[in-house]
């Protein structure tokens, strides 16, 4: 039989257990702690928050322990309320936005890691680059042939309905980074968050690109890696659903053929 060693850094050893505070309503954060900087092993850290000083969210606890224990602890955040999507991280087993997450509703200690299948910048910062990218191949903008209006573009409450439940996508990769479809051609497949912000544009009817655009994703990996496996729709935090958006983009495929 032929044994496989994994690479070095591919393991994780036991962190540092920081020292509790003294008294309080304490729960155990066990934190995923990585640095380019030190040519170490990932390690999970330890560290114990007093809830009854703490706001309710993960990201509260995120931060009142960098500000009263580990400075060096790394994370991205801006809005704390769901809206710039720069806090997805995977959370007692599931990606989801820290500011969103209540910390009540973990049992047991609550186990943060950065979004799976990404390279890490450091601790909780997942490399965004490839997946921005992808979003630009898809050029997310509205492209026309007819002159611009003086004023704006119109659009009717019907067409402008057909937007619902796709310009509230916030880009922040929880269903990307969930589906086993994207963790394997990831290089290739756009993945459910660019495909649904794709449909986006298809679907909008002051869009006059539709052809060009699906040209653009008639090809084997672009589109046709999702196997509507549904871990996306699941792990949106915004309750979108990307598998359903992907559906539609093989119907304007099928369609435009007949
Ligand atoms: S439905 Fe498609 S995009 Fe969504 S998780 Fe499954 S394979 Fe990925
Ligand atoms: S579809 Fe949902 S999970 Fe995916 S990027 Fe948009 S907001 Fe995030
Ligand atoms: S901090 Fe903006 S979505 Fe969480």
């Amino acid at each position: 039989m032929v044994a496989f060693t994994l690479p070095q850094n591919s393991k994780i050893d036991a962190g540092k257990t920081w020292p509790a505070p003294h008294k309080g309503d304490l729960k155990e954060f066990r934190i995923y702690r990585w640095s380019p900087d030190d040519h170490r092993n990932p390690r999970i850290d330890t560290y114990q928050v007093d809830l009854k000083s703490c706001g309710p969210m993960v990201l509260d606890a995120l931060i009142k322990i960098k500000n009263e224990q580990d400075a060096t602890l790394t994370f991205r955040r801006s809005c704390r309320e769901g809206i710039c999507g720069s806090c997805a991280m995977n959370i007692d087993g599931t990606n989801t936005l820290a500011c969103l997450k209540a910390i009540e509703d973990v049992r047991g200690p609550v186990k943060i890691y950065p979004l799976p299948h990404m390279p890490v910048v450091k601790d909780l910062v997942p490399d965004m680059t490839h997946f921005y990218a992808q979003h630009r191949s898809i050029e997310p903008w509205l492209k026309t042939t007819t002159p611009t209006p003086q004023a704006e573009w119109k659009q009717s409450r019907p067409d402008r309905a057909k937007l619902d439940g796709l310009y509230e996508c916030i880009l922040c990769a929880c269903c990307s980074t969930s589906c086993p479809s994207y963790w394997w051609n990831g290089d290739r497949y756009l993945g459910p968050a660019i495909l649904l912000q794709a449909y986006r544009w298809l679907i909008d009817s002051r869009d006059e690109a539709t052809g060009e655009r699906l040209d653009n994703l008639e090809d084997p990996f672009r589109l046709y890696r999702c196997h509507t496996i549904m871990n996306c729709a699941k792990a949106c935090p915004k309750h979108l659903n990307p598998a359903k958006a992907i559906a539609e983009i093989k119907k304007m495929m099928v369609e435009r053929r007949l």
